[in-house]
């Protein structure tokens, strides 16, 4: 299905699905139009100052806080009360695979995304608001099946598909979000990820998620580069109002993540009920592949940070929370220049994924659906290989990661790792430090 979009990064946006069902010239009228309930969901604290300000307002058939009561939910909860490990090692896994779980196989052997998603890296805590968590997800069965609905008390999802387009029903309306797509669901907003029909035969889907537990994500500053360039503000797509009406027999599952805990609560009504809604807190999408890339056309590497598509900012001027970077193909031109990655320690965190492709500093071990981690301090850098081959290229313009699409979630904190993701069952390639092991000593005293 061809979902419609509205463009544009942070604007104030409006979109009704039943002409008049928005009110004119006021957002609380004592009836609102065709009968619907008003509410407003805050992104901000009221007083935010203006520029950083965000909220929305919904116009729906029933308010959100008919419900029962919220329990734990406890299925989900045990992996997420496993042990975070601290840890100074370079990390890179396999693509990861839906978790050896004879029990859950034994149930059923069917996850959708919340069951199938699973806290890899955290800084921080979501009580305080300060702080991310990165998530790997596998799933092989849309939340509706389930009717099922998710939402964070914590903060804003950015999804990273790598193997299945999503189909995902918001409040706001519906996206599909397929790989070389990411998504951008913000604090509180409810959503349901299923599978898009008949796209994929896929045992699993699998993709990667980065939660900020403070402020939101906002397009770096250009700086020098000037007004154009890099993610452009009309490249990013948000969906047009769409309401399900169901009237009796069904029983929704509303599940939260709060302080990093997961509950459930059921309500006789669909989530996905709002008519019309105006605002500037909403979701959206954006593809990677309109990222407009700007780097050095003379000599040596610019820093990754010019390929910054989204940034979180902390409160310390020129850091962030997180970056979502991405590597996209491109061309390299750059004279008398070691052309990949460079040897590196870096004051942030750096997690680095693969969507598809080859990553061109690693020869081998570093595969679509796996990851790296390498933390504060931590040196890393281009394997033996790609040294070698890449000290005596020669110099001509050449296309790099062509058919690639690599990203970094980049983070000022420092962050733990998950129990399971340290061992072989969590594909954790215990040989990454032999990617250097053989590097050659090629000092002379003389030139
Ligand atoms: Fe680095």
């Amino acid at each position: 299905m061809v979902y419609k979009y509205m463009t544009g990064f942070g604007n104030h946006f409006e979109s009704e699905s039943i002409k008049g069902a928005l009110p004119v010239g006021q957002n609380t009228p004592k009836k609102a139009p065709h009968g619907l309930y008003t509410e407003q969901l805050s992104g901000t604290a009221f007083t935010v100052p203006r520029a950083g300000n965000a909220r929305s307002w919904l116009y729906r058939i029933r308010p959100s806080v008919i419900h029962k009561p919220f329990v734990k939910y406890h299925e989900k909860q045990e992996e997420e009360d496993m042990k975070m490990h601290v840890t100074p090692a370079q990390l890179r896994w396999a693509p990861f695979e839906p978790k050896v779980d004879e029990k859950e196989k034994g149930k059923s052997g069917r996850v959708d995304f919340v069951d199938g998603m699973r806290k890899l890296c955290e800084s921080g805590h979501p009580e305080l608001r300060e702080g991310l968590a990165i998530y790997i997800y596998n799933f092989n069965q849309g939340m509706s099946e389930g009717k099922r609905s998710f939402f964070s008390s914590d903060g804003d999802f950015l999804i990273v598909p790598q193997e299945g387009g999503l189909l995902i029903q918001t409040e706001f309306g519906n996206m599909e979000v397929r790989p070389l797509e990411i998504a951008v669901i913000q604090c509180g907003m409810k959503f349901t990820v299923n599978k898009i029909d008949g796209e994929s035969n896929l045992e699993y889907f699998r993709g990667y998620i980065l939660e900020v537990y403070s402020g939101h994500f906002s397009l770096p500053d250009l700086g020098p580069i000037g007004a154009n360039g890099l993610a452009n503000p009309r490249d990013f797509l948000v969906p047009v109002a769409r309401y399900e009406k169901i009237d009796t027999g069904v029983e929704y599952q509303i599940i939260n993540k709060m302080q990093g805990q997961y509950f459930k609560a059921t309500q006789a009504h669909s989530p996905y009920d709002v008519v019309a809604w105006h605002g500037n807190y909403v979701p959206y999408k954006y593809d990677l592949t309109k990222f407009c890339v700007v780097n050095s056309v003379s000599y040596d590497h610019l820093d990754p940070s010019i390929f910054t598509v989204l940034t979180c900012k902390s409160t310390r001027p020129g850091t962030a929370v997180a970056d979502f970077v991405i590597f996209p193909p491109r061309f390299a031109v750059q004279q008398n220049t070691f052309r990949p990655p460079y040897f590196h320690r870096n004051v942030m965190t750096e997690f680095i994924g693969l969507i598809s492709g080859h990553y061109e500093a690693k020869k081998e071990g570093f595969m679509p659906g796996g990851a790296s981690l390498h933390s504060m301090a931590i040196p890393h850098g281009p394997d033996t290989a790609t040294v070698k081959r890449e000290s005596c290229r020669v110099d001509e313009p050449e296309r790099v990661a062509e058919g690639t699409m690599s990203f970094m979630f980049e983070s000022m904190f420092q962050m733990k790792v998950a129990d399971w993701a340290l061992n072989k069952d969590g594909k954790v390639d215990e040989n990454y430090y032999k990617a250097w092991e053989d590097m050659p000593v090629t000092f002379t005293e003389s030139e």
